[in-house]
């Protein structure tokens, strides 16, 4: 063979080797890129939810994807061929994001301490430490209020950091005497989030010092205090909430309504959660800062957090469900009342603080009901609003004697669903099936 004919055989294959790899890389990229078409848009049109917020499913056991669409989203699935799946998005209050879009309501008196917020982190939600009382936990909690309560926030919130790289936040109640000790340790502790219900908390931006990134994120029961706080927080700190969560009148706890408005459908979560996102609207609109809406009260499965994100909520806070968990920080006795409650032992008492609140009905609120008075000496009046002079016992004792298990001189505070926990599990089974019941509503939507 020439010369000339070997180099047009060597140059014939060089081509053919190197357009064999060029087809290999083109079937290669359309595949991926099909694949992805398919995954974004496959059995999508029934759903209210934009087409980009399903996915298909062929492939994984078990995954933990990312999509590349409008923020990048976590998505949780389990396998099922051919499935599609809402995802149960991550939830981002500022530059923090919780992989599962739970906040643990906080729990005053030494229930959500830093065992349950630790944990409720560690599982990819928003853990909350509640300051509420949290001083009666040491030994000079009533001799020594005010520093008992500071130096015991900030050993919970070390303690909390210490057991995990999660997302902590702390609830200060507006009501609180010592509000603002409670909102300066924290953020000098460096603290996540500070949720602040309980009263309106106008002045709370006040505390930011510019070097801390703690979020604020209030606490409302409806669209005009949430328009309120956001309005006096731009007008006095150009200042707008991280967050809103909303809390419904079947929370446990003092609640934000009057008597007659509880069991009034009109005040219901569900009516509530669209009013808050209509009323913040204009504020996300006018500075461009994404706020997103946390709703809260009677929470009790998947279902119910698969029912207030279809209406537009971003997040989830629950709190009952938490504190039958081996990780709530109240005693065994405390759990074993949530366990051994049914549907008529759950009832609203007018506190001693001015609110209406639900709680457990025992021997205690028994006696209370009938009159009987519990001397007592108030050891620091540490809610601004409690008429203690008059009050037939100390609000703060009786869920301090409920903490600690003595539960026939103690008030134990709770969601109008208590009745329907069963058993104690760990934070990490609850925070898996309200994961799987999530996408079991959402497949049989
Ligand atoms: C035992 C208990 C104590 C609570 N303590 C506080 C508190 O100190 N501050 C607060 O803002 N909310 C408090 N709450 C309300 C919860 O943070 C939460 O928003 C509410 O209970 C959510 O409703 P759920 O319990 O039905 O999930 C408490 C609730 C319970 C059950």
């Amino acid at each position: 063979m020439s010369i000339k004919y070997q180099n047009i055989l060597i140059f014939s294959v060089f081509l053919w080797y190197n357009s064999s790899v060029l087809v290999v890389i083109i079937i290669l990229l359309l595949y991926h890129y099909y694949e992805r078409l398919i995954c974004i848009n496959a059995n999508c049109t029934s759903s209210a939810q934009p087409a980009n917020d399903s996915i298909y499913i062929d492939k994984v056991s078990y995954a933990y994807f990312k999509l590349d669409t409008n923020d990048y989203e976590h998505i949780i699935m389990i396998k099922e061929n051919g499935m599609s799946i809402r995802p149960l998005k991550e939830l981002q209050i500022g530059d923090l994001i919780a992989r599962i879009p739970i906040v643990q309501g906080g729990m005053g008196v030494g229930v959500s301490m830093a065992g349950l917020a630790s944990a409720v982190a560690n599982e990819g939600g928003i853990g909350v430490i509640a300051a509420a009382g949290i001083g009666m936990l040491e030994p000079d909690g009533y001799t020594n209020f005010l520093e008992a309560c500071k130096r015991r926030l900030r050993a919970e919130i070390r303690e909390a950091r210490q057991a995990t790289s999660g997302i902590l936040g702390v609830n200060i109640m507006v009501a609180l005497s010592n509000f603002a000790d409670m909102v300066t340790t924290s953020i000098e502790e460096g603290i996540d989030i500070i949720f602040s219900g309980a009263g309106l908390p106008l002045t709370l931006p006040k505390f930011l010092d510019g070097n801390h990134k703690t979020k604020l994120v209030p606490i409302v029961s409806s669209g005009r205090a949430a328009a309120l706080i956001s309005k006096r927080w731009l007008n006095n700190y150009n200042y707008l909430p991280d967050a809103i969560v909303v809390e419904g009148p079947m929370a446990g706890g003092h609640l934000g309504f009057k008597a007659e408005e509880i069991s009034n459908p009109g005040y219901s979560l569900e009516m509530l959660v669209p009013e808050v996102i209509k009323e913040m609207k204009p504020f996300v609109d006018k500075k461009q800062k994404a706020i997103p809406v946390i709703a809260g009260g009677g929470i009790y499965n998947g279902e119910d957090i698969y029912k207030f994100i279809e209406l537009g909520a971003d997040g989830v806070q629950m709190a009952t469900r938490f504190v039958t968990t081996h990780e709530c920080d109240a005693s065994i006795k405390f759990k074993q009342a949530y366990l051994d409650s049914s549907v008529d032992d759950v009832l609203i008492i007018k506190s001693p603080v001015g609110m209406p609140g639900r709680a457990l009905r025992n021997e205690f609120i028994d006696d209370v009901l009938a009159g009987k008075k519990t001397p007592f000496k108030c050891p620091y009046h540490c809610i601004v609003t409690c008429d203690y002079q008059n009050s037939p016992y100390c609000i703060a004792i009786a869920l301090m004697n409920a903490q600690r298990g003595n539960m026939k001189h103690g008030l134990a505070f709770a969601g109008e669903n208590v009745h329907r926990c069963e058993e104690i599990t760990s934070v990490k089974e609850l925070m898996d099936s309200l994961v799987k019941e999530y996408q079991e509503a959402a497949q049989n939507a």
